[in-house]
């Protein structure tokens, strides 16, 4: 984790917020290979979710909703963390990880197994059943100074016009997944759609998290890849497994390995309110296996809440057989920046070359930053203007990256080190007979080809 990092700082991936004003807590800033790679991502998970589909078309949403939105979704109510103070060093904890460490550790040793109530990691009236004011407290070792837990809704608030009063409040969205639900009828009836059909939107969302950390993983500010297939009550278990097979598949296609995915199956205890069964995909991060996206069978739940809470019909008819039936909702729901966090993980590499080390970042290259360095063998001769020209000709097609100085050697690590998976090297035969050398990062494999045939093998070879 912490060479990923470094390498996200050093070669412009990503960068603290506010920098040079000592940063902002758990915000980041995507740099130029970063904001690349973000949105190489973000549209190779568009494609697999809205082109290659005939039956899911986009949105792009609001991030401020109507306020009822988040009371109708439970948000309001509902999206919270219960907090534990120490009133001795003001140490604030998610009543849940306190639990968790006393399982784990035995931390709050007052307590014994049978005062922590079964299931009460998700349950507000069990944690406050709990005797916290007997427990030590895990960072200054004070005995009787814990609160009871208290809530804590982890949505951003903040004010709609000049008036700060309470009839102006609006929330910044916690999911995209609302922006899709009530327009689902604009949507359907304007792109003329049928069940079963899906919706698909990327964008911001945010919480104001306890406990953000481990680089981009998270957030306070952070992005979701979300698509919501709207299918027949009857279709919803049948729908959630497909969709679960082609999300998994959808990892190994950006070439993450196997080994390092699972599925977790939600126990019924784990399941959010809104949910009947849920999946999770899970990567073996450094700090262990965590959720990478989530599935979900969301059931009729939102949308007849936002019919509730509308009070507009939100029924969907079938012409043919007059049936009316609120549809079942399979929602697929990723991290756009843990997904590239995960990326970058599973593709960082060490290995040596020629007796020295190599860092390469093994990107599918489909998503990585540059596709291609084209570099002149040495600095003079011409050589530099031969290499200027091929780059020309290979922007239309590719993101490319020109580089004249150094060590021919260097300029190959560099380029490996942040993903690029082809490099041109023009030298003095390319005078002669208009051949360059086409390096390969993986198999480290260089081939002799003609300048001219360079624009067709990238697009046949992106395109693969
Ligand atoms: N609409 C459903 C929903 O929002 P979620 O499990 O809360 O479900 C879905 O979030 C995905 O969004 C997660 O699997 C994760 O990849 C990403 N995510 C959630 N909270 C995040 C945070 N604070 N920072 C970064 N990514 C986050």
């Amino acid at each position: 984790m912490d060479k990923v990092v470094s390498l996200c700082k050093r070669r412009g991936f990503v960068f603290q917020s506010s920098e040079i004003y000592g940063g902002l807590g758990s915000c980041w800033d995507y740099g130029p290979l970063g904001i690349e790679l973000k949105n190489n991502l973000q549209n190779f998970w568009w494609r697999e979710m809205t082109q290659l589909h005939d039956n899911i078309v986009g949105i792009d949403a609001a991030i401020l909703m109507h306020p009822r939105v988040w009371e109708a979704s439970g948000h309001v109510e509902g999206f919270v963390d219960p907090l534990v103070d120490c009133r001795q060093c003001k140490a604030r904890f998610k009543a849940q990880d306190l639990i968790g460490q006393w399982r784990a550790k035995k931390k709050l040793d007052t307590l014994a197994d049978a005062e922590i109530p079964e299931g009460s990691e998700g349950d507000v009236a069990a944690l406050r059943a709990i005797r916290w004011g007997d427990a030590v407290c895990p960072t200054c070792g004070t005995r009787g100074m814990l609160t009871s837990p208290r809530l804590f809704n982890l949505m951003f608030k903040t004010f709609m016009g000049p008036v700060e009063e309470a009839a102006s409040v609006v929330y910044l969205r916690p999911e995209t997944a609302q922006g899709i639900y009530v327009n689902y009828l604009n949507i359907m009836n304007t792109a003329r759609l049928k069940i079963p059909f899906g919706i698909a939107q990327i964008g911001k969302a945010f919480r104001n998290e306890i406990t953000p950390g481990n680089f981009i993983f998270r957030t306070r500010e952070f992005e979701q890849m979300e698509m919501q297939f709207l299918v027949h009550p009857d279709d919803g278990d049948p729908w959630l497994e497909k969709w679960r097979d082609e999300r998994f598949e959808f990892y190994m296609k950006l070439g993450i390995r196997k080994e390092k995915l699972r599925l977790h199956q939600h126990t019924p205890k784990e399941l959010a309110h809104y949910a009947k069964a849920a999946y999770d995909i899970e990567y073996e991060f450094p700090f262990g296996w965590q959720e990478l996206e989530g599935i979900h069978n969301r059931t009729d739940f939102d949308l007849r809440r936002h019919a509730e809470y509308s009070g507009k019909d939100l029924t969907y008819f079938v012409e043919e057989t007059r049936e009316r039936f609120v549809p079942y909702i399979i929602e697929t729901s990723a991290g756009l920046n843990r997904t590239l966090l995960v990326v970058l993980l599973d593709a960082y590499a060490e290995d040596t070359q020629e007796g020295e080390l190599r860092t390469v970042l093994r990107l599918n290259p489909k998503i990585a930053p540059v596709k291609v360095g084209v570099f002149s063998l040495v600095k003079r001769d011409n050589l530099p203007e031969v290499a200027d020209r091929i780059a020309q000709d290979l922007r239309p097609v590719c993101s490319v990256f020109v580089d004249h100085q150094g060590s021919i050697g260097r300029r190959y690590r560099r380029m490996d080190e942040i993903g690029t998976p082809w490099g041109i090297t023009v030298d003095y035969q390319t005078l002669e007979d208009q051949t360059v050398t086409l390096r390969d990062r993986d198999s480290l494999e260089q081939i002799r080809v003609n300048t001219m045939q360079l624009p067709q093998i990238m697009r046949e070879r992106l395109a693969e």
